[in-house]
């Protein structure tokens, strides 16, 4: 299945960086500077306006990334209506294509993240499409990544920058909320993966004065930044608890198959190499669950019924329950609409009702994917190092665990503003930020990225702030995005 998992950022042709000096860009939003364009979508003709590449700052650093495209239904200019929304009611769809913490460019409708259609069928409909089809103004950000280096050497898009250009590009549609169709108080996030945590951060951290001197520095409009609603699928999120979530889930389980995630043409590739961790390795995976343990009793967070999340020593408790039911929710869910669930030793099923699920043997099938850690790396090698390097370094741990047990010599290790600053799970309990109200989270049961436990904790801390959260496993879904746009949009209507 490794050949499906396969997340295609935006191919960025050009991410040049800015010469010094550049002219200030002019942050007003002018409607008479489109390109008409039509999309199909189920067959429907949709006739819009598309706005592409506009700055979103005025002193960019990578104008191409720190920009946005924005497609509005050509109706709206005629005054007339698009389903149930005007003009002035359309929500404001807000997709962002980051894959892999790396750079991306503003989205297109045409385009779609994720896995190309198998030969001799057509892709489904992008998320952009849908939108614009349901009468949605969509305003797809780009976003700095990783790798982005200027001329003179230095890095220019590690963290927080793809969070601070997301917040940019909300800032640049409220500073242009009387000129452009759409509410600005009805701005819905979308993304998958790092995209998804990146979507989830953005929700989380409405108007946080963290960031205010980055989106100073690089000249965003003088707005705010809360949004009305997330969308993330497979959040890959607080990073620097995600290592210990990892050993909690796999413990004790030494086979992997690790992925490589290279960046070959911008695009995130991901080769399986098999592996097995030694003696070594398994007392540091028994030193990461203690931390884990620790951690979430620490956080004294509650499930949906108000059970307090916690774990015992031996990585069992109510967490691991709330996890299991998570499971047995989306099991039951495939039953029902008649999926064969046989050959499922983990699941136990009486007269078509899940009865209970066995985590530990749950987690044996899916299949440990990550080497140990599975995100800072000791020899600074994952791509989470790389996003915590700094204008000089390429490559930081940004965690105490491997700082203490890195290989790497001289290796240096990111600030905690800046390791905050990427953790959506901080903001949802910070009560400076101004969290969305409403917040769907997605994580395929067969996805390995990072543990269930991260969009379980994250859900619950945010249903810990009175927030509407709606998280939910999808059967047998691996590592991936936009594909439930029916549900997705359905459940945006109903919020509306
Ligand atoms: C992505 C996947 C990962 O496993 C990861 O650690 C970071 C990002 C991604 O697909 O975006």
């Amino acid at each position: 299945d490794f050949s499906l998992m396969l997340l295609a950022t935006g191919a960025l042709a050009a991410c040049a960086s800015e010469p010094a000096a550049a002219p200030m860009r002019d942050l007003t939003f002018d409607p008479d500077r489109f390109v008409p364009k039509v999309f199909t979508v189920d067959g429907r003709r949709i006739a819009v306006r598309a706005y592409e590449g506009l700055p979103v700052v005025a002193r960019p650093v990578e104008p191409a990334c720190q920009a946005i495209n924005v497609y509005i239904p050509e109706a709206y200019f005629r005054g007339e209506a698009v389903g149930r929304y005007t003009a002035r009611t359309a929500p404001i769809f807000l997709p962002n294509q980051v894959g892999g913490y790396m750079p991306a460019l503003p989205g297109r409708p045409d385009e779609r993240m994720g896995p190309p259609p198998a030969p001799g069928t057509s892709a489904p409909p992008s998320a952009m499409a849908v939108a614009l089809a349901r009468g949605f103004v969509v305003a797809s950000p780009g976003a700095r990544g990783r790798t982005l280096r200027a001329a003179d050497g230095r890095w220019t898009g590690k963290a927080p920058a793809a969070i601070v250009d997301l917040k940019a590009a909300v800032r640049w549609l409220r500073h242009n909320a009387g000129r452009l169709p759409g509410d600005t108080e009805r701005i819905v996030s979308n993304g998958t993966s790092a995209g998804g945590a990146l979507s989830a951060l953005l929700g989380a951290s409405g108007n946080s004065a963290d960031f205010e001197a980055e989106l100073q520095a690089i000249g965003a409009a003088p707005a705010r930044d809360d949004i009305f609603a997330v969308s993330a699928y497979c959040p890959i999120t607080n990073l620097e608890h995600a290592d210990a979530a990892y050993e909690w889930q796999f413990q004790g389980l030494a086979e992997y198959r690790s992925i490589a995630i290279s960046m070959l043409d911008f695009k995130v590739e991901r080769k399986e190499v098999a592996g097995r961790l030694d003696a070594d390795q398994l007392a540091l995976s028994r030193e990461l669950q203690a931390a884990f343990i620790a951690y979430v009793n620490g956080l004294g967070l509650h499930d949906g019924a108000g059970r307090l999340l916690q774990l015992d020593a031996s990585g069992r408790g109510s967490l691991r329950d709330h996890v299991s039911a998570l499971l047995a929710a989306s099991a039951q869910r495939a039953l029902d609409r008649g999926d064969d669930l046989s050959g499922r030793p983990w699941l136990s099923i009486e007269s078509g009702r899940v009865q209970g699920v066995d985590f530990t043997a749950y987690a044996a099938a899916a299949g440990r994917m990550k080497a140990l850690p599975a995100f800072d790396g000791l020899a600074l090698e994952t791509g989470e190092n790389q996003l915590f390097g700094d204008a000089r370094t390429d490559q930081r741990h940004f965690t105490a665990f491997s700082v203490r047990h890195g290989r790497a010599a001289g290796a240096a290790r990111a600030d905690a503003l800046t390791v905050r600053q990427m953790n959506a799970m901080h903001y949802a309990s910070d009560p400076s930020a101004r969290a969305a109200p409403h917040w769907r989270l997605r994580h395929g049961t067969m996805d390995r990225d990072t543990s269930l436990a991260i969009p379980a904790l994250l859900a619950a801390a945010l249903r810990e702030r009175g927030l509407d959260v709606d998280l939910a496993l999808p059967w047998d879904r691996p590592h991936s995005g936009d594909y439930d746009l029916d549900e997705l949009f359905g459940w945006i209507e109903r919020l509306m």
